[in-house]
This record gives C-alpha cells, structure tokens and sequence, in this order.
C-alpha cells in the first residue's frame, strides 16, 4: 500500500455531488479513500488552504499532432502542457499523419499515451482520411479505444454521409462531434467578416458559415434522434439555434473555446497570426452572446482546440498562415476570469471544464466521490502571473495571450494521486 496522500484545508468544489466547503482529500492508491478522524503518522500532507480542490479538469477539443507532425507537438509534450494547465485527461482529434481513422493509429495513440502526463482519449474520424466521401469502420475503431468520432478540422460536406455516420456511430454508442462549417461560404476567407477585414483588406468568413452548418446537425441530431456534439462555437447565432434545439428536446452538447470569450477580431489587427483559427474570433455581440450561453447552460463545455503549430506556418503572410492556437496553459486562468467577474460560479466553472466533458465524452473523472480515481487539480485562484514563452511547455508557442498578465493557475495536478505537474 502506498502512503497516504492528504490535502489539508482546502475549498473542496465538486458540482457532481454538491459539494462546495472547505474540506480534506484522502488519497491511497490512486484513489480517493474516505476521511478518517486520525491522521497515520506516516501521511504525506499537503496544506492547500487558500486553493482549490476540483475534479481533475478534461479537455475534449486537443490536437496532439502525433503520429505525423511532432515539430509541433507530441503525445509526451501535449500531455506535459495539459497536466501544466490543470489538465489530466486530454480528447486528441483525428487530423494527425496519417488521419486517426482505424485500429492501427488508434493503437499507436494509445500506447505512447500509456506513459504520459495525462490520459488521452482517441476521437477517430467520421470519414475515411477524413476526405468526407465514404464512412470510417467505427465497429474496429472502438474496439481499439476511441470515445467519439469527429472530421474535425474539416466539415462533413455531404449531409446523407453526416446522417449515415450519425445512425452508425449510435449503433457503436460514439458521439459525432461536428466542425460546423459551410466551407462554400468559409474557403475563400482567412478571418471574420466584419470592418476589420475590410479594414485590413483580408477575405472574411461569414457568421452564416458556422450557423448554417450548426443548422444542419440540428436538424439530422432531430432526424435520427441521435446526438451530437458541436465544437468550438464561436457565434451568437449558432447560441441561438442550439439554445431553440435543446428546449425542443434534441439531443445537442455544444462546447465553446476560451479565445472565443475573451478576444474579438479586433485581435487580428496588425495581422497578427497568432490571432488566426478556424471558426476565427467573432465580433463583440457574438463574444457576449457566448459569455450568456456558459451562463445559462446552453453552451455546455470549455475546451481549447489546442492546436500548435511551429513558425513555419505561423510567420507567413496571414492568409497563408495555418489556422489555430495553442490553449492547454490558458484555458483555466482565461476561466477564472469569468469568476471574477461573476458571470459563472466556481461550481459552473468545474462543470464546464470536468463534469461535462467527462458524462458528454462518457469516460471516467468529473467528481471527487469516495472510490474515484484521484484526478484531481488543486488551483490557485489568486496567483498572478505572467503567460510568457519561456514558461511554456508545449512545443509550440503559437499563443495570442504571450505577454498578458493573468491570475489564476493550477498549482498541483494529481493523476491517480501522483503529481504530472506540481508548483506547490
Ligand atoms: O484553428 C483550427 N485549428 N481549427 C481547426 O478546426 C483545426 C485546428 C488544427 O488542427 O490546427
Ligand atoms: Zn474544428
């Protein structure tokens, strides 16, 4: 048996079973172990008074980058930057080299995430290479471990194969998570449209491209009865049709990016290319709208789209730039900002960034219950900081934020009871 692992004194908040008061986390053996009245003589305690004791956060919306890109990132350093952000489990999408499509990636996936800094749940894609022309074998995929399915990066064109994958993937009981774009609409353009691309003279992407495809699903989510789940949504419109589809009873889960609730295309200015990505930042009607829907439930999870990329891609001229922002480190100071400002509660805050993405995703994590597994993030919500270069850890650096002053962080994270990332 391993010693026991005590954090003392700390604000224990755990939305899954109501919890939110001061409290001490047992630990042994990786798992979280009843409070006694008398402390072993040999426990390791920790003092964590004044921080935060959270369900350890997921973030389903990752790029890993391996197999195929490892200039950028990999399974090992990705980890390493989620476990730096508070992170200890990781959904990796399937546009990697080759595309995560069947068994052999998948495995591969999961064995060199075996020794990493956190757990890694494979999506496999929807379609084959992701080409959007013929359906996947999910059957193979999830006997090889993926949790959903996603042609993320890429929409899914055709709307018979988006129907078929959504009756194929429940027969598998795997979640579609959809990358909402009408690339008719979106090809031709590099950033929002708006005075700002006017302005700089660059192509823009109407909000109509995300919210006639964030339509679409609802529609055949309506259909088949099947759910689905919408990433990065980055528009008030697309708010407002989930909002309207959830109260008719449609299955949807939608999730929204932390860049897409603090920056605005105003970002892009000076063409900076670290202000690049797909969906791009929006206006400030649609920053708020996503802000009200964090708020009120209908944008149910925080994930990054943590996506590197190196200087070959990004110091380019800005329509050839690769779209896509490095997150992991980010996410959770960018989150308690919004607590601050008293727009979510804490408990809302570990809703969005563990509960939900653990039930939507149906993997383990989310609660700290007495015979869990101790994945658990210990925060500090005053400690100021700031984000600089030096102190990232993923391999890429690919961040509008470099250079901003931010408060909060995650001070201890524990991955069955042992630390992947400890500033304590
Ligand atoms: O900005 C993005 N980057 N959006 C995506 O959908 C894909 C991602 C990537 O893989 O770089
Ligand atoms: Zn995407």
């Amino acid at each position: 048996m391993n010693t026991l692992l005590i954090l003392q004194n700390g604000r224990l908040i755990d939305p899954a079973n109501s919890l939110d008061r001061q409290a001490d986390v047992w630990i042994q053996d990786g798992r979280i172990v009843q409070s006694g009245s008398a402390i072993p003589a040999d426990a390791t305690i920790l003092d964590v008074k004044g921080k935060w004791v959270v369900p350890g956060l997921i973030d389903m919306h990752v790029h890993l980058r391996e197999p195929g890109e490892e200039y950028k990132e990999t399974i090992e350093s990705g980890t390493q930057a989620a476990a730096a952000g508070g992170f200890t489990a990781v959904a990796c999408m399937p546009n990697t080299f080759p595309v995560n499509d069947n068994a052999t990636v998948t495995g591969y996936i999961l064995e060199k995430a075996a020794q990493s800094s956190a757990r890694v749940y494979p999506v496999g894609a929807i379609s084959q290479g992701s080409k959007g022309v013929e359906l996947a074998e999910y059957g193979e995929m999830k006997r090889a471990g993926v949790v959903a399915l996603s042609d993320d990066g890429r929409p899914v064109a055709d709307s018979q194969l988006m129907r078929r994958a959504m009756e194929y993937a429940s027969s598998h009981h795997l979640l579609i998570i959809s990358h909402s774009e009408e690339s008719s609409l979106s090809r031709n353009g590099c950033m929002n449209e708006s005075i700002v691309s006017t302005r700089l003279g660059l192509n823009g992407i109407p909000n109509a491209a995300e919210s006639i495809a964030v339509f679409r699903e609802l529609a055949l989510a309506e259909l088949t009865g099947v759910s689905v789940h919408i990433a990065h949504v980055s528009t008030g419109d697309s708010v407002e049709l989930i909002r309207s589809a959830k109260r008719r009873g449609v299955h949807v889960t939608a999730e929204t990016s932390p860049h897409y609730f603090t920056l605005t295309d105003a970002a892009v200015d000076g063409y900076d290319t670290n202000a690049k990505m797909n969906p791009p930042l929006r206006c400030e009607p649609d920053r708020q709208k996503i802000r009200m829907a964090l708020q009120d439930g209908t944008l149910d999870v925080i994930a990054t789209d943590h996506a590197p990329h190196s200087i070959l891609q990004k110091n380019v001229e800005f329509d050839h730039a690769a779209n896509g922002i490095i997150g992991l480190e980010t996410s959770l100071p960018l989150t308690l900002a919004l607590v601050r400002e008293g727009l979510i509660s804490e408990s809302r805050m570990v809703e969005l960034m563990s509960l939900a993405p653990a039930r939507i995703l149906g993997v383990p994590g989310g609660s700290l219950t007495v015979g869990d597994v101790a994945d658990i993030t210990v925060i500090d919500p005053e400690k100021k900081f700031i984000y600089s270069r030096e102190m990232i850890v993923s391999k890429s650096e690919n961040s509008p934020f470099i250079g901003w002053q931010l408060q909060g962080k995650a001070v201890l994270t524990l991955l069955a009871g042992k630390p992947t990332y400890n500033e304590l």
